[in-house]
């Protein structure tokens, strides 16, 4: 080390030098441990491989043109991380030792964190996992906690470019009053097959609409949606959307900009309307989505003219970019600088 290049990187698992780990037992949380160790072993009748007691989370670090590394919003990533295991009655990670425990694992792995040149970052991943044993269907009383980390490049290979998705009827990946509102496994194990045969067909990502009418946009692969239309930022509301924490950020930076931002149902006939669309998440920032292929209506829109994003998106996208990168001030308080 280090022999990465880092500029060749994909969004993929790299080994690093530490993780860490935290176990919840007799009732209380114990302290951070330091593991070098790429497994974990567990109990055969532990809750989390038997019945879907699994939560995880996904953030970044960032080095930045002053050689300071940031992370970004960990605190909307550590609440959202206790909602997802209060909703599936798991013993929620205590924030202030998410907080600490995402500046330490960051820290101890530093010199994988990529120079800021090369445009990539540390991703960070936390889960949180029921390790205790059961064969009734109920929640375990004893937790495992993990952090890891790993150097990751653009989530697309095309980088910034607009991709083609396709509508698929036939597939829910959340019901309305299902887990879709939170980071859980069972969400993404609904999402492979419907996600691997859009890859095969050549398209990016999934557009999921939802699971009672058809009629709305509801998430598009691990992603959420937002609209451009004129001055408005919208973004489609649902039961089983997974509130964005990226998609919370453009919203605030769409604000600022003096755009009025909508939180709404968005039916999938309202697309010729929009300027412009992308999907939003961690691992991308933004998807510039430049045609939806609907062939079960024999429908294909058309939202990218030129091929190239939009101007709203470009502007939402480069933003949010300099903010996690510290090549701009950062006025919400969105990072936090790691020393
Ligand atoms: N929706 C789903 C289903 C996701 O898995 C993710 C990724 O985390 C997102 C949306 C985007 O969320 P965030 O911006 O917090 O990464
Ligand atoms: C995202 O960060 O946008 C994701 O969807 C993460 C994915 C690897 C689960």
């Amino acid at each position: 080390m280090n022999t990465l290049n880092w500029s060749e990187l994909s969004f993929g698992y790299l080994p690093t030098d530490y993780n860490i780990r935290c176990y919840f037992r007799n009732g209380q949380w114990g302290n951070l441990e330091v593991s070098t160790s790429e497994n974990i072993t567990m109990h055969m009748a532990a809750t989390c491989l038997h019945y879907g007691q699994e939560a995880f989370e996904g953030l970044k670090a960032f080095r930045g043109p002053d050689g300071k590394i940031r992370v970004f919003r960990m605190d909307e990533n550590a609440a959202r991380l206790k909602r997802s295991a209060e909703e599936i009655m798991m013993e929620p990670f205590p924030v202030e030792l998410f907080t600490e425990a995402v500046k330490k694992v960051v820290k101890l792995n530093e010199r994988f964190v990529p120079p800021y040149e090369s445009g990539a970052s540390l991703y960070i991943r936390p889960l949180l996992i029921g390790v205790g044993a059961k064969v009734g269907v109920q929640p375990s009383d004893e937790y495992l906690f993990v952090l890891f980390v790993s150097p990751v490049g653009p989530y697309f290979k095309t980088g910034f470019k607009p991709s083609k998705v396709i509508v698929m009827r036939d597939f829910d990946r959340a019901a309305p009053h299902g887990t879709g509102t939170i980071k859980v496994g069972g969400n993404y194990a609904a999402s492979l097959k419907s996600g691997q045969l859009a890859h095969d067909k050549g398209y990016s990502m999934v557009v999921y609409l939802d699971a009672k009418e058809k009629k709305y946009i509801d998430e598009c692969g691990a992603a959420n949606f937002f609209m451009i239309k004129g001055n408005t930022y919208v973004t489609p509301e649902s039961t089983s959307i997974l509130p964005s924490i990226t998609n919370k950020s453009l919203m605030q930076l769409a604000k600022d900009m003096g755009m009025t931002v909508e939180r709404r149902p968005v039916p999938l006939d309202e697309i010729p309307e929009f300027d412009e669309i992308g999907a939003c998440g961690t691992a991308a920032v933004i998807s510039p989505i430049g045609w939806i292929d609907d062939p079960e209506k024999g429908v294909n829109y058309v939202i990218s003219k030129d091929g190239e994003p939009g101007p709203v998106s470009s502007k939402l996208y480069h933003e949010l970019r300099a903010i996690q990168y510290g090549e701009m001030a950062d006025p919400h308080g969105w990072t936090t600088v790691i020393d």
